[in-house]
């Protein structure tokens, strides 16, 4: 396995694989890489000839109130860790390779960012739009691997690719969990351990409302509202929001209908953790 931190060493690297004919499936991540991201490194792995990961802490997706500079990193680890799962390659760039002075193109979306995440974080999906874009450039993967534990990222990518023509296939891959429910992620670091168990909330909340989805429930508003009570029993845990959207246009709904999203983000103490369920 190679780790390179240019653009050009990328291109070259996978023009000789695509002289050779191979397949090549590319995972975006930001690093401090733990089982949730080693799921679609695995399955870039699988399902391609070559398998590219990036790892880097995107300044454009962070808004000025946000974590940018405590957001943690170790990259020896994520290393030892993909080439453990069989990545051929790790694209580490500095923030100045991905963006060189009097950078000024973006990409954009609206619709499917104006709810959710996309509220709460007014410059986040400009940001991964841009940097995504940019990284499906220099990598020109077959296949691009994201999670469904970001999943208004994954519905807003799909859609970016579906609008801008690009060419490569979008892969939405299930939450990985740790044992007690929560769901897998680099800011779980971030919590004490007093924190650790509140954060349990989020998913024991989002059990609760798939179990009331499978009893029969439609009432979207009945949903939510039951989800939030749920939450507020928990007196470190202060909730950003529940709601109940559209799986593919991320549109508020007050009828349960597939497909339909139901997430949420809520602060445990000062860090900002999501969860969700799809109908
Ligand atoms: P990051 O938070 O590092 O996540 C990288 C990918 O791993 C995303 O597709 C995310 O959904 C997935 N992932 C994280 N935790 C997961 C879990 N518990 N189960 C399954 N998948 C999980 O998302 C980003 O980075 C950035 O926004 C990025 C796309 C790299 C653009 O900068």
């Amino acid at each position: 396995m190679q780790v390179v931190s240019t653009v050009k060493e990328v291109r070259d690297i996978v023009a000789g694989w695509r002289k050779e004919g191979k397949t090549v499936g590319f995972v975006p991540t930001m690093g401090y890489l733990h089982e949730g991201h080693g799921s679609l490194i695995s399955k870039a792995v699988e399902q391609n000839d070559k398998a590219v990961v990036s790892i880097f802490v995107n300044p454009m997706q962070f808004g000025p109130t946000e974590d940018l500079e405590s957001y943690p990193r170790d990259l020896e680890k994520d290393s030892k860790f993909c080439e453990s799962l069989g990545a051929d390659l790790i694209f580490h760039p500095e923030p100045e390779e991905m963006y060189h002075d009097g950078f000024s193109s973006f990409v954009d979306m609206t619709v499917l960012t104006e709810e959710l995440c996309g509220l709460s974080r007014p410059v986040h999906f400009r940001g991964v739009c841009t940097v995504v874009s940019k990284l499906f450039n220099i990598v020109q993967p077959d296949r691009a691997y994201f999670g469904q534990k970001d999943a208004q990222q994954l519905a807003v990518i799909k859609h970016m690719v579906d609008d801008l023509n690009m060419n490569v296939e979008v892969i939405g891959c299930p939450i990985i969990r740790e044992e007690d429910g929560l769901a897998k992620s680099s800011r779980n670091t971030y919590l004490s351990a007093e924190e650790r168990k509140a954060a349990l909330i989020l998913s024991k909340t989002i059990f609760m409302g798939q179990k009331m989805v499978e009893e029969g429930e439609t009432d979207a508003v009945k949903l939510v509202e039951a989800m939030k009570k749920n939450i507020e029993t928990e007196p470190l845990a202060k909730i950003d929001y529940v709601k109940a959207v559209d799986g593919l246009t991320m549109q508020q709904v007050t009828e349960l209908k597939s497909p339909a999203l139901v997430a949420m983000a809520v602060y445990i103490g000062k860090t900002r953790l999501i969860d969700n369920f799809m109908i």
